[in-house]
């Protein structure tokens, strides 16, 4: 018996796979023929259902529409050379999503159901995991507030979903990044370390400013005093400064990235020593000034290993040296994917076999 035994499936009449050009992938553009719904209600998570993409009815009044009780993950799915079809860390995504989902006071999701429900979608849309150098199938699973109500309150019930994606490079080139000192996108106590759709509504004005001004991203600072980095929004951030590898720490207005997880534990076996530590943006203008900052990189599901070309400063761009097949950033990103695609052993256990 196979998951797909398991969960009720309604497929798609006609696969909209042929209109799909796999060499122009781009992200987030195409999403697979089908999606899972699971709906929470008197309770308790009832059986998930897996179902052709398509649009949905929903109410107006709609909990989340309002309220902003909406939360997700992103993950990834790949298949290797030998047609094995693998998911990366789900466990840890999903203990993520749990944490997620208690900031926002909406209702956990077991292990079980999240990982049959991912690994049953996989494989009902298996055809859809891409296999070009640098693309994979990314899984968005989500959950939201379904209940149609005005008051302001905490729903009673919910949607847990997930839809899929095949995707290439979440950036087609090395990334400009702004140092915010206005805006704030999340402060301790906040949301910060939660996947929260509000986080990314909030960061889009901000962003939007940096971008006019041609930079890619914003690289968030403390709510407090400016001073130090947080993360980036669509990924953590990593330097190599005197020949370490530092991040800043996790505190609650930052995400506890998996990527950023895998690159540390990563780390030892690559032979640099890491901190992960508070890094204030007067310490990455100084070591851009005399050169002890050698790289600068984003991190993430989505965006994978970014390479940082620019930081703008209090207003002054700081070029960040060109990297090589032997920066680290260069030398990790090659190891994350000989792990995914079992051209290395996986060690730590992180790839989770779909089909086989
Ligand atoms: C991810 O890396 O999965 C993200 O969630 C970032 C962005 C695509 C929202």
């Amino acid at each position: 018996m196979t998951l797909t035994d398991t969960i009720a499936i309604e497929r798609a009449k006609q696969s909209r796979l042929p209109q799909i050009d796999f060499n122009n992938l781009g992200f987030g553009n195409h999403i697979s023929d089908h999606m899972l719904v699971a709906d929470y209600q008197g309770g308790r998570w009832h059986e998930p259902k897996i179902m052709p993409y398509a649009n949905m009815m929903m109410s107006p009044a709609m909990l989340a529409l309002h309220y902003g009780q909406s939360v997700f993950e992103g993950m990834k799915a790949f298949k290797n050379s030998q047609g094995v079809i693998t998911i990366f860390r789900p466990e840890r995504h999903h203990k993520r999503l749990n944490r997620s989902l208690e900031r926002m006071c909406m209702p956990s999701i077991s292990e079980n159901l999240f990982l049959n429900a991912l690994a049953a979608l996989i494989e009902v849309d298996a055809g859809w995991v891409p296999t070009s150098e640098g693309s994979s199938l990314y899984l968005r699973p989500f959950v939201f507030a379904s209940e149609a109500k005005l008051g302001v309150k905490v729903a009673d019930e919910y949607k847990f979903m997930i839809i899929t994606s095949p995707v290439g490079p979440y950036f087609s080139k090395p990334v400009r990044v702004k140092v915010e000192e206005e805006y704030v996108r999340a402060a301790e106590g906040g949301t910060g370390f939660a996947k929260c759709a509000g986080n990314y509504g909030g960061a889009f004005y901000p962003t939007m400013l940096a971008q006019k001004q041609g930079y890619d991203q914003v690289l968030w600072t403390d709510a407090k005093e400016h001073k130090y980095i947080d993360e980036s929004g669509a990924m953590n951030v990593m330097f190599v400064i005197d020949g370490k590898l530092v991040t800043p720490k996790l505190t609650t207005s930052l995400l506890d990235g998996v990527t950023r997880d895998s690159i540390l534990t990563l780390a030892g076996e690559l032979g640099i020593e890491k901190e992960e530590r508070k890094v204030s943006i007067a310490e990455i203008e100084e070591t851009c000034q005399n050169g002890k900052l050698t790289e600068a990189f984003g991190v993430g599901t989505a965006a994978v290993v970014s390479q940082i070309a620019v930081i703008s400063i209090h207003g002054k761009d700081y070029s960040v040296p060109a990297i090589s097949s032997e920066s680290f950033q260069m030398r990790v990103k090659n190891k994350l994917h000989n792990i995914r695609m079992g051209i290395e052993p996986d060690t730590h256990g992180w790839n989770y076999v779909v089909r086989s």
